[in-house]
């Protein structure tokens, strides 16, 4: 049975005609064009499509297009315009996990890196609200990101598979984002100026 729902991606309304069986990726990918969210595994193990949905990280795999109708969802290409990403002013249209993950080297081959910058965006946010994880110290202190240690990020980065083995580099980009200290035995990396020098 088709049905007509109405999504917001990265900004743009699109109204859409699906069939009730169809997932919100493949509503996104085949139906809108919209390809920054990747199909993986299509069952909820790699994370590659993840997208943040109405502000959380969600995967599109395994849900319905027709329970979002009226949803806003952001992928990896409009994370940028989101509150404290690159910003009008800013020299580069990239949010800042984007541009760390640049820096750091957390991609080799790329299919992974949108679902990551969604779900690290998602994750950092979880974590300013306080949500512990499995491996939380004190369940009964709140969480600051900036506190987050490797330990923390790489469980709450879990669901996020990367096939090239990027994680020590995905790891620092987040820390460094969350405004952390870098891993043990990394160097500092230079500041945003600094860089944009050196280009
Ligand atoms: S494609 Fe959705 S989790 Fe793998
Ligand atoms: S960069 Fe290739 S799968 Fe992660």
């Amino acid at each position: 049975m088709d049905t007509s729902i109405t999504l917001t991606v990265d900004g743009r309304r699109h109204d859409v005609v699906v069939d009730t069986r169809t997932t919100l990726l493949d509503a996104l990918r085949e139906r809108l064009a919209v390809t920054s969210a990747k199909k993986g595994c299509d069952h909820g193990q790699c994370g590659s499509c993840t997208v943040l949905l109405e502000g959380r990280r969600h995967l599109t795999c395994l849900t319905l297009a027709v329970a979002h109708d009226g949803d806003e969802i952001v992928t990896a290409a409009g994370v940028s315009a989101l509150e404290g990403g690159a910003g009008d002013d800013a020299p580069t249209s990239l949010h800042p996990l984007q541009e760390a993950f640049l820096a750091h080297d957390g991609l080799q081959c790329g299919y992974c890196t949108p679902g990551q910058v969604c779900s690290a965006i998602g994750m950092l946010d979880e974590a300013k609200q306080g949500h512990p994880s499995h491996v939380t110290d004190d369940l009964e202190e709140s969480v600051d990101p900036a506190d987050l240690d490797d330990d923390e990020v790489r469980e709450r980065m879990s669901g996020n598979l990367c096939r090239c083995g990027a994680y020590g580099g995905i790891v620092d980009a987040i820390r460094e984002v969350a405004g952390g200290a870098p891993r043990e035995g990394q160097p500092d990396r230079p500041a945003q100026p600094e860089r944009e020098a050196a280009r």
